[in-house]
């Protein structure tokens, strides 16, 4: 199977990939990039080295840039991970958002539909149900929950996935779609909670925890998402949305405090809350499950891992936080094969 992966040079793409590639999944890989801010060729340097993989810079929102790749390669599977996806962001610049997330989903079904009903997959997240109360419990997110989005970015992600399930209804493309819970480990960009809490530490610079601190997400080892998509792409029932997730709510101080005892050293500070700011998720991933996923790394476990990559892998977040990541993903503008 050749599967189009687009967003690859990102946190989740880039693991994607990485694993598919180790562990034979696919015969071919193409990856898809627009190398925005968030995408890193550094992330890609194993892959680029396999002959079954290949790189394209392009926007999944420019139908040039997607037609050439589908002329050029016809991908068998296209799986989306390209979006704007930090939730900060969204609320300071919603307009990318909106282009990224829901127009380039509209330029990706549309050539699924022209090139030969290709089956697709997008990749979403359980911020489209907006948030829960703090202290529930057995009150997780089910793939019936209503959708109310709190964040520009979750408005778009949402907006996408219905987009999505009229496709699969009205023209019968073959869609599944994820929605997963927040992901951790190596490859992701420092802007996000634990990359940021763990370069802040490895600097000498205190943790900003936004308002009390008290905000509970529910944390997967980005492998373990993965996994989940490979067998929704394997198994899945076209025009149906599978959640997934860790059943592993913890407070964003507990997740803080955990990194600064790992790294054995670090200190936190109360900064201003995020405007509309999420209180908690959970998602109840049972029927992910009952295809035959589970998740595999325990929290305790993926947090050692990510904080041992951290630390192995200095260049590659100073990388980031110096800019010159940029000079390096300038070799691959243009197309490349
Ligand atoms: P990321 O920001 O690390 O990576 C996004 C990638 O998409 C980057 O390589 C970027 O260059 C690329 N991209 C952005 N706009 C593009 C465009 N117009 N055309 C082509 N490429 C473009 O994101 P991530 O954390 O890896 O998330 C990947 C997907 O998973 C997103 O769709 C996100 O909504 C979803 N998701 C993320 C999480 C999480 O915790 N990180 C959880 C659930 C779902
Ligand atoms: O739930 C899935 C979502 O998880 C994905 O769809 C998003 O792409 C991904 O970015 C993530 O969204 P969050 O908003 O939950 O992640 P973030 O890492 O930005 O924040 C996690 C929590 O930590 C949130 O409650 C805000 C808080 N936070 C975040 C940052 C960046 C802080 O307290 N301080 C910070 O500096």
């Amino acid at each position: 199977m050749k599967i189009l992966v687009t967003g690859g040079a990102g946190f989740i793409g880039g693991n994607f990939i990485a694993c598919a590639l180790r562990e034979n999944r696919a015969d071919e890989i193409v990856c898809m990039d627009k190398l925005t801010y968030a995408g890193n060729m550094h992330t890609l340097s194993g892959a680029l080295k396999d002959p079954r993989f290949r790189f394209y810079r392009g926007d999944i929102a420019c139908k040039k840039d997607v037609e050439e790749v589908f002329r050029k390669e016809s991908p068998d599977a296209v799986i989306n991970f390209a979006a704007e996806s930090h939730v900060d962001r969204s609320i300071a610049h919603p307009s990318v958002f909106l282009k990224t997330n829901v127009s380039g989903v509209g330029v990706l079904l549309d050539a699924c539909r022209k090139y030969g009903n290709v089956r697709f997959h997008q990749v979403s997240t359980d911020e489209v149900y907006g948030d829960l109360p703090l202290g529930g419990k057995g009150d997780a997110f089910t793939e019936d929950s209503p959708l109310r989005p709190s964040s520009p970015y979750s408005a778009s992600k949402a907006s996408a996935d219905l987009l999505a399930l009229a496709y699969s209804r009205t023209y019968g493309l073959p869609v599944t779609l994820s929605r997963c819970s927040n992901n951790y480990g190596p490859f992701q960009f420092p802007e996000k909670l634990i990359p940021l809490a763990l370069t802040h530490i490895l600097r000498g610079e205190p943790v900003p925890v936004y308002g009390t601190g008290e905000n509970v997400r529910d944390w997967l080892f980005a492998e373990d998402h993965c996994a989940a998509i490979r067998l929704i792409l394997q198994k899945g029932e076209p025009g149906r949305v599978y959640n997934v997730g860790g059943r592993c709510e913890r407070s964003n101080l507990e997740v803080v405090r955990a990194l600064i005892s790992a790294v054995g050293k670090g200190e936190y500070t109360f900064v201003a809350d995020r405007p509309g700011h999420d209180l908690r998720y959970a998602i109840d991933p049972s029927f992910a499950e009952s295809l035959g996923w589970a998740p595999k790394v325990p929290f305790e476990e993926g947090l050692q891992r990510t904080v041992a990559w951290y630390l192995s892998h200095e260049e590659w977040w100073k990388g980031i936080l110096d800019g010159s990541y940029r000079a390096y993903n300038k070799e691959f503008y243009g197309s490349k094969r």
